[in-house]
């Protein structure tokens, strides 16, 4: 049986003002009133009776919530401070049983056709099961260096490929030359895979994070259906994401081709993209309004917001700030956020 794992760590500083570090954007109502991880927990529901979360032990009231709004049952596992995804997902399959499906997925993202995602991961089950390491891809449209980049090799079966290479975030450079060359995939972020075969993988090429999390899970306390790691262990555990510690080292690695639209919602542009565009391509959410305007996004939940005349502007509304914004710099918020915190 499939145990579907969301993981649940991330910050997503690229959708300030509204995301922030006490509620980052996996818990803001980004879509008819949900959030990405309530999106998340509905659409696994059909392939489980339930999942697990492994979040930061501050938000486990917040993915409670989610979990509620969802109908969804299963346990927390809390981290004192998050150490990437090779430790959070190392640390869920040494909860598990050796032969569990874990199915893990980011609670970030935004897949509408919940259908074609169930039918495509029932598809990696038999390799899967057959001890690989499965991967779901994605058609790449542009050079992006923010995703992982597999190329498929022989076919395993009707479904899955073997993975002859995986380049986590190459240079725009790397990414021109693959995308020219065909036959990449992008990495969705989603993996399926046994939890023994994972175990054996980060035992095989990160040691040390295995070493880890068998010390964080082994000082584990437990207190209703949350689960706190061993804190001292587990924050001496090296930070480090799944792709570079495994997924780029690893020989048995699968990819199914996943053809439904996919977005990681990674950028205010991403989030635009969910509402629909007028004639002139501007987009509103909330109490926005744009007047001979092109190319705007107004995000305006809390009071009326209007744009007269602009063009390729980002306008967030929060309470507390106001983000306004070239729609051609708008992955440049990062490091607005990171100005912000050096200077309070
Ligand atoms: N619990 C927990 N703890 N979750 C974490 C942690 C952590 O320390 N770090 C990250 N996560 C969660 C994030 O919340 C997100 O849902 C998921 O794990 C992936 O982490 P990101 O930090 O968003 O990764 P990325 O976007 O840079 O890259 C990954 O995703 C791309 C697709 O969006 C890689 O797998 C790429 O290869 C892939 O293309
Ligand atoms: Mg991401």
């Amino acid at each position: 049986s499939i145990l579907p794992v969301i993981l649940c760590g991330g910050s997503g500083t690229r959708l300030w003002p509204l995301s922030r570090e006490s509620f980052p954007k996996q818990f803001v109502p980004l879509i008819e009133g949900k959030s990405l991880l309530q999106l998340t927990l509905e659409r696994v529901k059909p392939l489980s009776g339930s999942a697990v979360c492994i979040t930061n032990n501050e938000h486990r009231f917040l993915v409670q919530e989610s979990m509620e709004a969802a109908g969804i049952d299963g346990r927390q596992f809390l981290e004192p401070a998050g150490r990437n995804t090779a430790a959070a997902m190392t640390v869920a399959a040494l909860n598990s049983a050796a032969d569990d499906l874990l199915l893990f997925l980011p609670a970030d993202h935004h897949i509408p056709d919940v259908d074609a995602f169930a039918r495509t991961v029932a598809s990696g089950v038999p390799a899967a099961t057959d001890g690989y390491f499965v991967t779901f891809g994605v058609q790449p449209t542009y050079p992006s260096s923010a995703y992982g980049y597999i190329q498929s090799g022989e076919t395993l079966d009707s479904a899955a490929s073997w993975v002859a290479q995986f380049v986590e975030k190459p240079t725009a450079e790397k990414a021109q030359q693959m995308l020219l060359a065909g036959g990449y995939f992008w990495n969705a972020g989603i993996f399926l895979v046994r939890a023994a075969t994972l175990l054996d993988a980060v035992k095989k090429h990160a040691e040390d994070i295995f070493t880890a999390c068998e010390q964080a899970v082994a000082q584990q306390t437990e207190d209703g259906s949350f689960v706190r790691l061993g804190g001292p262990a587990f924050l001496d555990c090296r930070s480090e994401s799944i792709d570079y510690a495994v997924l780029e080292h690893h020989d048995r690695v699968a990819v199914v081709p996943f053809a439904g639209a996919w977005s990681d919602v990674g950028s205010w542009n991403a989030v635009a993209e969910l509402s629909p565009a007028d004639d002139h391509n501007n987009r509103v959410s909330g109490q926005g309004h744009t007047v001979n305007a092109s190319n705007t996004y107004i995000n305006a939940p809390h009071r009326p917001v209007v744009a007269l005349g602009t063009d390729n502007l980002l306008i967030i509304d929060t309470p507390d700030a106001l983000l306004v914004a070239d729609t051609r710099q708008a992955e440049q918020v990062k490091q607005v956020v990171q100005l912000l915190n050096e200077q309070a």
